[in-house]
């Protein structure tokens, strides 16, 4: 239970209508706000003190809950020893540490980090890099990129160019020329109600030779893919297809990406999701549970190769022309470096590991529920398809959603038609059961 000390009131603003809220509908937000004041460990604590229970780790970040003590106390003592230094043409020492402690959790030779501040810079950072990378070793015609239908890479133009999601594309123009998509892994006929990856599908990777045979190998800088497809409703991949579609980059010569900014740090129960499917791309993309979702960071993990194939040139010329102010800022380093502290002392990502088979059971207990379409979960995620309204596409899943928060106490997430469940990796036994239990009254209520 959260403690009594949380229950305390704070002060809410009259005038709610000067913020543009992000990939929010504002005015019933406004109507009826969805505020938080206060957050420990699995809970959030409303204006009033009212508790509630994250059931999505915030956005898939606060991966070892919320406002843990050693992450705060690193934070307060950094604010107070260097609030900022250069990030170009100087640097400090914990953007060195933290870069040798995030590539010694990587696999394979994925061994350089390249920090910038969300998981939409780092899409965009690793696509520059691809591309600079084709440049550099005289392939310059290697400009086309490759995403996936139904994928997720933020909101940069190259990660919405990339993206396969048609509410976040269709409004924003031409976008990035010379984009091509593989098609989304998702089948409900095929894959209904699989626990964990799903049987059917590995076959999709093929169609990478398709798009090859489309353009040429010679015009293909990189793939990109989520390991997961997370924002747009919990896709897990296939059995085999990332191994495939690593095969069939090998064979053309194209960069894999993986876009780990929600798999990573825990959430498959790995430090990161290519070690749960025994691939090394050539590049990771990382942000949130790298600080537990306490300061904003992002970064890039690249293959030695990648690093080594820009360090030539003129000693006093920068290698790659990219990087943002904010850059491995002293703030997030020290909160990336006690976060990674507190997920090795607890054991997080096993920990994950250990209950996934308990959580895959509670969210499959929905099965049969009023409305309830397909379930699927991998990790500690789990994504719950509900039939929409007639003439209403979101409206149940968003109703759920606003109910969830004010009168079941938990807070859930809707992507569409979809609600999804990604919590802390510290969350007990119970805290599932009362996830589950409360979702189950929220399915029924908008039936
Ligand atoms: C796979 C993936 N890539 C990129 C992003 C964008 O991250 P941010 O919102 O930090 O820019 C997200 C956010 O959820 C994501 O899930």
């Amino acid at each position: 239970m959260p403690p009594a000390s949380a229950q305390r009131a704070t002060a809410v603003p009259n005038d709610l209508e000067a913020y543009w809220i992000p990939f929010t509908p504002n005015r019933a937000f406004k109507a009826a706000p969805r505020l938080i004041a206060r957050a420990k460990d699995m809970h959030y604590y409303t204006p009033e003190g009212r508790a509630v229970l994250d059931g999505t780790a915030g956005m898939w970040c606060t991966n070892a809950g919320h406002n843990r003590d050693p992450i705060v106390a690193a934070i307060q003592a950094e604010a107070a020893e260097l609030d900022y230094a250069p990030a170009f043409q100087f640097s400090h020492p914990k953007a060195f540490e933290l870069a040798s402690r995030v590539a010694a959790l990587a696999p394979g030779d994925l061994d350089h980090v390249f920090f910038c501040n969300s998981g939409s810079e780092a899409v965009d950072t690793a696509l520059k890099i691809a591309l600079a990378y084709h440049n550099v070793r005289g392939e310059a015609a290697r400009t086309r990129l490759i995403g996936r239908e139904r994928g997720y890479h933020g909101v940069g133009f190259g990660g919405i160019s990339v993206g396969g999601m048609v509410n976040n594309r269709k409004l924003f123009g031409a976008l990035l020329a010379g984009v091509d998509h593989l098609p989304t892994t998702y089948n409900r006929e095929h894959q209904a109600f699989s626990r964990g990856e799903p049987d059917w599908g590995a076959h999709l990777a093929d169609e990478l030779e398709r798009i090859v045979t489309l353009h040429d190998a010679s015009t293909i800088a990189a793939v990109i893919v989520e390991p997961m497809a997370g924002s747009t409703g919990v896709l897990p991949a296939p059995k085999g297809y990332l191994p495939r579609l690593r095969a069939i980059c090998d064979k053309h010569g194209i960069l894999l990406i993986f876009d780990e900014v929600i798999t990573a740090y825990g959430r498959l129960g790995h430090a990161f999701a290519a070690e749960r499917y025994g691939v090394v791309p050539d590049m990771i993309t990382f942000a949130k549970g790298i600080t537990s979702g306490s300061v904003p960071m992002g970064g890039v993990l690249v293959r030695k190769g990648i690093y080594d194939a820009f360090m030539r040139g003129p000693m006093h010329v920068a290698e790659l022309f990219h990087g943002y102010t904010y850059s491995a800022h002293p703030l997030a380093c020290a909160a990336g470096l006690a976060t990674l502290d507190l997920y090795r002392e607890e054991n997080l990502f096993e920990r994950a590991r250990k209950l996934e088979p308990v959580w895959a059971e509670a969210a499959m207990s929905l099965k049969g529920l009023p409305n309830v379409l397909d379930i699927r979960c991998v990790g500690l995620t789990a994504g719950i398809d509900i039939a929409s309204r007639p003439g209403e596409v979101g409206k149940r899943a968003y109703d759920a959603m606003d109910q969830a928060f004010h009168e079941y106490d938990l807070v859930i997430r809707a992507a569409g038609e979809t609600l999804i469940l990604t919590p802390p990796l510290i969350m007990s036994e119970r805290d599932i059961d009362e996830m589950f239990a409360k979702t189950a009254r929220v399915i029924k209520a908008v039936a």
